[in-house]
């Protein structure tokens, strides 16, 4: 008998189809649904779970006594409990550096869709509102020369930094736990403490994973240190914001305007009035989100759980201390 896997919310069709070759899979829409009967039979006996924000925590692993392996295809892991899962001799990985690129395009997009106005100008031409010379107030600001501020300088946060610096002349700042001698030798990036980078950044750009330090890391002192022509960017987790207060900023002009690909919630609740705002340029968390990269997140994770549950090491173990 093959092991049973659990594929959960999105897979790439030729990583399903990798996976159906070694495992007796099951696809489910939805891990949160446990009065799905038939969910929690293979629950019971999976040994493996890959998927798309699957959210894992000690009650739900006491429905999986079997479970040797999760697999998430993101880079942030925010959604498993790693201790937990340590402490039951289970597997985590997850999908670090092939995203890098991609996220950063999506990152300098949001930059210039926020800065340059370009969805709201998109919705002047097309509701036929361009009938002559565009009112100065709908022009956007520079970006290119802009001091451009980067919190979490990962690996990502290194490839923003790149196309910031080499294509757009931006002076980089960054924020970070540890220091980046490349990234300050390649792009004369500058580490500040959070409160000066805050004070001097044109843009600022956030994108570090969602841990317990970074939780909630930017509120209301926050913004309140921002310039208030700052436009603020966060392609994180929503979790770093505490949004009632992003809110109160937008709307008071305490600062320019945000672009974001991330929320509090996901999918964003409907009233939200960030979805309101003209000055807010919103992604429904697609940093990722190309064909390519979406594939090769998809295989990379699939490996990795084949490798699991056929005795080798995983590549991108999170775990990676219990498990050598
Ligand atoms: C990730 O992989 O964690 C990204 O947030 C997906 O866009």
């Amino acid at each position: 008998m093959k092991p049973i896997v659990i594929v959960a919310n999105r897979i790439e069709e030729p990583a399903l189809k990798k996976l159906k070759k070694h495992f007796d899979v099951t696809f489910f829409t939805s891990m949160n649904d446990l009065n799905d009967l038939e969910f929690l039979e293979n629950l019971k006996l999976a040994e493996g779970i890959i998927g798309l924000f699957i959210d894992i925590d000690a009650e739900f692993l006491d429905l999986a006594p079997n479970l040797k392996i999760v697999s998430t295809i993101s880079v942030g892991y925010n959604h498993l409990d790693i201790e937990e899962m340590t402490k039951r001799g289970i597997m985590a990985t997850h999908t670090p550096d092939i995203l890098n690129d991609t996220v950063a395009d999506t990152m300098i997009a949001l930059m210039l869709a926020t800065a340059r106005r370009i969805p709201e100008l998109d919705r002047y031409v097309k509701n036929k509102e361009w009938n002559g010379l565009i009112p100065e107030e709908l022009y956007g600001v520079d970006v290119h020369h802009k001091t451009l501020g980067i919190i979490g300088m990962g690996r990502i946060g290194h490839v923003i930094a790149k196309r910031a610096h080499l294509g757009f002349d931006m002076p980089i700042l960054y924020h970070s736990r540890t220091n980046k001698p490349d990234a300050e030798e390649q792009f004369n990036a500058k580490k500040l403490e959070l409160d000066d980078l805050l004070k001097e950044s044109d843009f600022i750009i956030l994108i570090t994973p969602l841990t317990e330090e970074t939780s909630n890391m930017i509120g209301k002192r926050e913004f309140d240190l921002m310039k208030e022509s700052a436009i603020f960017i966060n392609g994180s987790r929503g979790g770093t914001v505490v949004e009632s207060e992003l809110i109160k900023a937008l709307e008071s002009n305490k600062i320019k305007a945000a672009g974001l690909d991330v929320f509090t919630n996901e999918p964003v609740e409907k009233d939200n009035p960030l979805l309101e705002m003209n000055h807010v340029v919103t992604l429904p968390h697609v940093g990722s989100s190309t064909l390519a990269t979406e594939l090769a997140m998809s295989m990379h994770a699939t490996n990795d759980l084949i490798k699991g549950l056929t005795g080798e090491k995983p590549v991108s173990l999170i775990n990676k201390e219990t498990f050598k």
